[in-house]
């Protein structure tokens, strides 16, 4: 009983992500460029979206509202870093550590969601065009946005709470730069259990979106393989291309960083962590307006208009 009490006074550490002062130096210099980028970048794919009517439509609803998690995603754990390292302290009180890992996880499974929701949208816009707009009409893009946010809070609230109630008996040393609930449970003294029991469970549901997005990309390919007109083929290819970028980029580096034994840690992990938590949603605005035509043309008219 005094070592709970104890837990909800003491501050954790956040060692950051390398013992080592240069590279330590060198994250928070690259988190310095990456996260006013991650900021402008996702703002303006938003507002493009926002200001051009042709844009109207679920597949770019879906991709504002994947840049609005994208923006809090970053904002969970980004500014904390920064701010530490230029304080020099490296504390986080219990309370703010419970309330950051809640929102990484809760950013972390939307993001999963939405981007499941969007191979989704594809697949009917390819597989079932004419049905299109009965499938994938306003009420269900609503509604499959509220489920990835209900799921989102479903599968955090748990690992959350299980995780407040350890108790944590002096060893507050976070081998991370936020509060992840891998360190964390290796640092209570408490019997964990259940909560890496939860934890599996949990990351069934994180993965869950990887595999509707598998299923909807072959109902698209076995589409375009049976209807074999040149047009549709580049024209699926073009629209799935930027979709199928990010979520490799995406799931690619979240199974780096978590299907590694849990004792060692090294710089590729590091830079795993790196990339999945600061990068990944950085990219994302490029990546979709780089090679779409209609998002680049309701960019240059956000900027023509701000000019003129
Ligand atoms: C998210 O999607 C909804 C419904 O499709 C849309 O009305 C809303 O504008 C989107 N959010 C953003 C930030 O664009």
């Amino acid at each position: 009983m005094r070592e709970e009490n104890q837990s909800s006074t003491l501050d954790f550490i956040l060692l950051g992500l390398t013992s080592q002062q240069e590279q330590e130096d060198f994250f928070f210099i690259l988190f310095l460029f990456i996260y006013p980028i991650t900021l402008i970048g996702n703002m303006l794919i938003i507002l493009a979206i926002h200001f051009d009517i042709r844009l109207h439509n679920p597949m770019y609803f879906f991709l504002a509202n994947l840049s609005l998690v994208d923006i809090f995603f970053s904002s969970v754990t980004i500014p904390k870093m920064l701010a530490n390292h230029l304080l020099g302290s490296k504390s986080i009180s219990f309370g703010r550590c419970i309330t950051q890992m809640y929102f990484m996880l809760v950013m972390a499974n939307v993001d999963s969601y939405i981007l499941a929701v969007m191979a989704y949208d594809r697949a009917v816009a390819i597989s079932r065009p004419l049905h299109y707009t009965t499938i994938v009409s306003p009420k269900s893009c609503i509604l499959l946005l509220v489920g990835s946010w209900m799921v989102g809070n479903a599968n955090s609230l748990p690992h959350t709470l299980l995780t407040a109630s350890l108790s944590f008996c002096g060893n507050q040393e976070v081998a991370n730069f936020y509060c992840d609930i891998a360190s964390l449970l290796k640092l209570s003294c408490s019997d964990i259990y259940l909560n890496v029991k939860m934890m599996y469970l949990g990351v069934g549901v994180f993965c869950m979106p990887l595999l509707c997005i598998i299923i909807s990309y072959v109902w698209v390919f076995s589409t375009v393989l049976r209807v074999p007109s040149t047009k549709g083929v580049l024209k699926a290819f073009s629209t799935c291309g930027s979709h199928l970028t990010v979520v490799s980029l995406y799931y690619g580096t979240v199974m780096g960083m978590y299907f590694r034994p849990l004792t060692s840690y090294s710089l590729k992990d590091a830079v795993l962590t790196v990339m999945y938590m600061a990068v990944t949603p950085m990219l994302n605005p490029f990546i979709y307006s780089l090679r779409n035509r209609d998002m680049k043309a309701a960019l240059r008219k956000l900027f023509c208009k701000r000019i003129s």
